[in-house]
């Protein structure tokens, strides 16, 4: 009885996040301009019900009481109380006074970063960052840790990740990528002009359409639009938003955003819609998800088969622009791999320096061997060392991203994160799914997503990261798959011996 009545109110709260997330998602696609202040309040509202309703005493006699006596419980059920009641304790430590002052101080700081980027000024940020960062090592404090403040934060969005583990990861990326990527950037570059040539918006619709029906994205539980910068969100298994954007005189943007987004929206299609609104029900991490974008995006999307079997298409689309690209000049020309200092913009190699990059410094933010003064010259120099570029200023280097003004410290590491996993997963599925790259080539990308709704979407949070690594893979996340990955795909593609 008494987890019937824990699920009827985690039901309940799921009805109001996806309710919100709705206003989200309009906000980002169709509502007006003048339409921004009350959206903003609307949300705010619902979002204040919502953790009332989360940290509700009830709710917590609740599921002590199940946690306490779980003799009567399913094991799937007493890993969803186990998992709610962790966030209904971490939910508790904040008292009100510390969420209003990290709303206030995010919603300054978010400001003076706009104002900063726009003046190319870091003087003008930096008070607000330093505010920002003494709340943050507060809110490590709050939320409580066992070796390093940093963990308190990164357990949020990958639940378990840890600074030591981390550390491990990101050597294996220094020792070994960075070799590896300036003998790529020393070979001889591939052309990729006929990327940049004049690609109408409509037919480039059409085509983003055609390759998501490919993917078996369901679109009679799922639609794209338009946004300013692409996303995933959902309302439900049975309801799943996915955004892209088109610029006409650059092919690849719309291209491999399209698949990215329609990795993460096949993820939530896949979740058990019977467990709506428990753990069993959502998505493992933020890494986990990140994998399935990039593992459609990179490993199948960016892959010489999937161009064998989608480049007549394009031709269709396109004849004037690609009548005389063959599969392997497009696929050749998906994959440019050149150093620079804007991290969107980045290959699926250089990629991880900057988050290498981000990292290193966060770690160092919250240990307090970092200050925020010194971040524009630590900057600099991180990104001559690993990248080779010359950072030419703040605001095309320290002042780029958005995700510290908002005050999210300990996100960029789970889109490395992602493609590593993406790389052990592949590996594993060409070993388990038959064919797969005779499959790929013909088009045919079911098998592949049979493979994934069995070993990793129908499960739910059911398992955590690393269980889920394991179980899939035979053994926790490791690098080698993605350096093995990168060498063979690359020392093809630039002819390196
Ligand atoms: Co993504």
């Amino acid at each position: 009885m008494k987890y019937k009545a824990y699920k009827e109110r985690l039901v309940k709260i799921a009805d109001l996040g996806y309710t919100t997330a709705v206003l989200g998602w309009d906000q980002e696609t169709y509502m007006p301009e003048k339409g921004a202040g009350f959206r903003a309040q609307q949300i705010s509202t619902l979002s204040g019900i919502i953790h009332e309703q989360f940290t509700d005493k009830e709710l917590g006699k609740i599921l002590k009481k199940l946690n306490d006596s779980p003799k009567k419980l399913t094991e799937k059920e007493k890993r969803n109380v186990a998992q709610t009641l962790k966030d209904y304790k971490r939910q508790k430590k904040y008292t009100r006074e510390f969420v209003e002052l990290l709303s206030k101080t995010t919603s300054e700081c978010f400001q003076a970063w706009q104002k900063a980027r726009k003046e190319n000024n870091f003087s003008l940020y930096a008070p607000h960052l330093t505010k920002m960062i003494a709340l943050k090592r507060k809110e490590a404090e709050l939320l409580g840790y066992k070796k390093h403040p940093y963990d308190a934060l990164l357990d949020q969005y990958e639940p378990g990740a840890r600074v030591e583990d981390l550390d491990i990861l990101f050597k294996d990326v220094r020792s070994q990528l960075v070799a590896f990527v300036k003998k790529v950037a020393a070979a001889k570059q591939n052309d990729d002009k006929f990327m940049y040539l004049h690609y109408p918006k409509d037919k480039q619709w059409d085509f983003g359409i055609d390759l998501l029906k490919q993917m078996h994205f369901d679109f009679e539980a799922g639609r794209q639009d338009y946004s300013a910068h692409p996303f995933t969100t959902n309302f439900s298994a049975k309801d799943v938003r996915v955004t892209t954007r088109v610029s006409e005189d650059n092919f690849k943007s719309m291209i491999w955003s399209c698949i990215h987004e329609g990795g993460h929206g096949l993820y939530e299609q896949g979740l058990p819609e019977s467990e709506y609104g428990l753990p069993s029900g959502e998505a493992v991490s933020l890494g986990i998800h990140e994998s399935q974008s990039r593992l459609w995006e990179n490993m199948v999307g960016r892959s010489l088969n999937y161009w064998k079997a989608n480049i007549k298409l394009a031709q269709k689309y396109f004849p004037e622009n690609l009548k005389n690209v063959s599969a392997e000049q497009f696929w050749k020309a998906s994959n440019i791999v050149t150093p620079s200092f804007i991290r969107t913009e980045a290959d699926e190699l250089t990629y991880h320096f900057h988050i290498l990059i981000r990292y290193e410094i966060e770690k160092a933010l919250m240990d307090g061997s970092l200050q925020v003064k010194d971040l524009p010259a630590y900057w600099n120099a991180k990104y001559k060392e690993y990248l080779g570029v010359k950072v030419p200023n703040d605001a095309e280097g320290v002042l780029q991203d958005i995700h510290w003004s908002h005050g999210s410290i300990g996100y960029f590491p789970t889109y490395s994160l992602g493609s590593f996993y993406a790389a052990q997963f592949f590996a594993t599925a060409k070993k388990e799914v038959k064919s797969l790259e005779k499959n790929i080539e013909n088009g045919n990308l079911l098998p592949l997503l049979k493979w994934f709704r069995e070993k990793i979407h129908k499960h739910g949070k059911y398992y955590s990261a690393e269980e889920l690594c394991k179980k899939v893979t035979g053994e926790k996340l490791n690098f080698t798959y993605f350096m093995d990955y990168a060498k063979e795909k690359y020392s093809t593609i630039y002819n390196i011996k």
